[in-house]
């Protein structure tokens, strides 16, 4: 018995998606993937108990995201994870992948590779918190590019504690000030790209693409991480053939599989 499916919609026995951050700074990325999936049920975290994560160890991240998650999954039964959040995802993700194989993640990190294989003058900015920034992960994302690039590194837990504690009452001025003082910074060692590695910064990304005007490009991962959850959304809600084989999957066999209402992928590309 064939089943049909439609396009695009989540069935996943109706489970949700659940979107984790320290605080506020996750909702710009909930907000632009609900507003392209509003027939799904996403709920957001907002973990205030441990706000910030920038200055904590990665082994108590590790400890408190791997509680969060257990509670979250008891509550909330949700089949997809997203870290909306930089510094959980560098810090816990594969630790969390490991112990909660029934769930799947989807992690935020700086779009580190796009910047760096748009910069001209082989120097990006990476602008996050201490946690974010210290982490290999940077350096690992840099160098799997493959072009040689400077990478200028600055922790702005001070830019953090604005958005999640002032935003909201803040006048436009003091938003465009403190946003101007890390843009200036990089400027001053010649960075063309900057790449805004916490997702709290989002909530003044006007400000960053003003500020940077004319001689610097802003880089943010938010239709990266969304577009990641839709189509782990689409692979849940197809009927799958996986085939095995070096090559890639010939179009006579998608085509086959097609007659039987199946989406034919490479055995070894599939990642559930
Ligand atoms: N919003 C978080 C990030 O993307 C962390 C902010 C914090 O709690 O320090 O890194």
């Amino acid at each position: 018995m064939r089943r049909r499916l439609e396009p695009n919609y989540l069935c996943m026995n109706d489970r949700c998606i659940v979107f984790i951050d320290s605080g506020i700074g996750g909702l710009p990325y909930y907000a632009y993937f609900v507003e392209r999936n509003p027939h799904i049920r996403a709920l957001y975290i907002a973990d205030r108990a441990h706000f910030p994560y920038g200055g904590k160890s990665k082994e108590e991240l590790v400890f408190l995201l791997s509680a969060l998650v257990a509670q979250t999954i008891e509550k909330c039964n949700p089949a997809i994870i997203v870290l909306a959040c930089n510094t959980a995802s560098v810090s816990a993700l594969p630790e969390l992948r490991k112990r909660f194989e029934g769930i799947l993640f989807v992690g935020t990190v700086p779009a580190v590779k796009p910047a760096i294989l748009a910069s001209k003058a082989g120097h990006i900015g990476v602008l996050g918190t201490a946690r974010t920034i210290e982490d290999s992960y940077i350096g690992g994302l840099a160098a799997s590019t493959g072009k040689d690039c400077k990478v200028t590194r600055i922790a702005a837990p001070e830019l953090v504690e604005f958005v999640e504690n002032s935003f909201l009452h803040a006048s436009d001025e003091e938003k465009m000030h403190i946003t101007k003082k890390y843009i200036d910074q990089f400027r001053a060692v010649g960075v063309d790209a900057v790449v805004l590695g916490c997702t709290h910064f989002l909530f003044l990304l006007p400000e960053f693409k003003q500020a940077a005007t004319g001689d610097i490009a802003v880089y943010d991962s938010i239709e990266g991480v969304c577009g990641r959850v839709e189509s782990l959304m689409k692979t849940k809600n197809e009927n799958i053939a996986l085939v095995t084989g070096n090559n890639q999957v010939e179009d006579k066999w998608r085509e086959v599989a097609a007659l039987y209402n199946l989406k034919a992928y490479k055995f070894e590309d599939f990642d559930g």
